[in-house]
């Protein structure tokens, strides 16, 4: 695996290939992000996993500083998943003045759940993603490719709607949620949990698929659902920000008959989880 730590190394080693398919991450990896990974591998003619994790998608009470750096085992990992190239620039190399010029997400889908939890989250994102691909793209010469995970369903609607209004050349494809045995979904954060955390951790799924079971059936009182969903949760002991059922297509307030999500975030001791279930 070629890696490289600067914008200009990449593109000295990605200029002998045609179409890059790309997986972007913040490191500390699991089985979720390797099968990104493997997803990736047969879309394009090089494979490059990115890892960087990037202060502009973080509040200054979040978790930058301790979010876990796992450098050998990551390299061992994204080799052993098969990938080709990882960039993995110091915040200098991607960031050598400060990011003053940022992309602006729509407000409409950037401000709500995810975003009116975590203000300026997808601002950071979609910033750090649109330099990412600039760097690992620029000297593609045909298909480009990148793999996002749908846990992060917010995010994957927020980078198809970038990529789509700017009009770049870059095919997004979203990646089913990877879950432990017992369908937690997989997440750099888990490991944030105690013993004890982790075994109830799993409700958060749970109370999302009772909601899904409930919405598939047809009910009609949402709105109590949802509010009962969240009371299971405070029952618990979680503090849940939202769980709510949404439209796939904008994650707007769904009408009858569309087809639908049920969103959830919450946090269990100091650890905040999300997850999501189409239904
Ligand atoms: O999902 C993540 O790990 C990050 O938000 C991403 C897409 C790598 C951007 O920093």
């Amino acid at each position: 695996m070629f890696i490289a730590h600067s914008i200009d190394d990449l593109r000295g080693h990605l200029g002998r290939f045609d179409h890059p398919a790309f997986v972007p991450t913040m490191g500390n990896l699991h089985d979720g992000h390797l099968a990104l990974v493997r997803q990736a591998k047969p879309l394009g003619d090089v494979t490059v996993a990115s890892i960087f994790v990037n202060r502009l998608q973080f509040l200054p009470h979040e978790d930058f500083d301790s979010y876990p750096r796992t450098w050998d085992a990551d390299c061992a990992k994204l080799e052993d998943a098969g990938c080709d190239v990882l960039f993995a620039p110091r915040e200098p190399d991607l960031y050598p003045t400060p990011q003053t010029c940022k992309v602006q997400p729509d407000p409409a889908l950037a401000d709500i759940l995810e975003g009116q939890f975590r203000p300026g989250f997808f601002t950071g994102v979609c910033t750090v993603v649109m330099k990412l691909f600039t760097c690992v793209f620029s000297e593609a010469k045909g298909q480009r490719t990148a793999v996002f995970g749908k846990k992060d369903y917010q995010q994957l609607m927020m980078i198809r709607h970038m990529v789509a209004q700017f009009a770049l050349p870059i095919s997004i494809v979203g990646a089913e949620t990877a879950r432990a045995d017992d369908g937690l979904a997989l997440s750099s954060r888990n490991g944030f949990l105690s013993a004890d955390e982790r075994a109830e951790a799993v409700q958060l799924s749970r109370i999302l698929q009772a909601l899904a079971a409930n919405v598939r059936q047809g009910a009609a009182d949402i709105p109590a659902l949802e509010a009962e969903a969240m009371q299971k949760l405070h029952a618990r002991g979680w503090a849940p920000d939202y769980v709510t059922v949404r439209r796939q297509t904008d994650l707007q307030v769904p009408a009858a008959g569309e087809p639908r999500v049920v969103l959830g975030a919450a946090k269990l001791g100091n650890t905040r989880l999300i997850d999501n279930l189409e239904v």
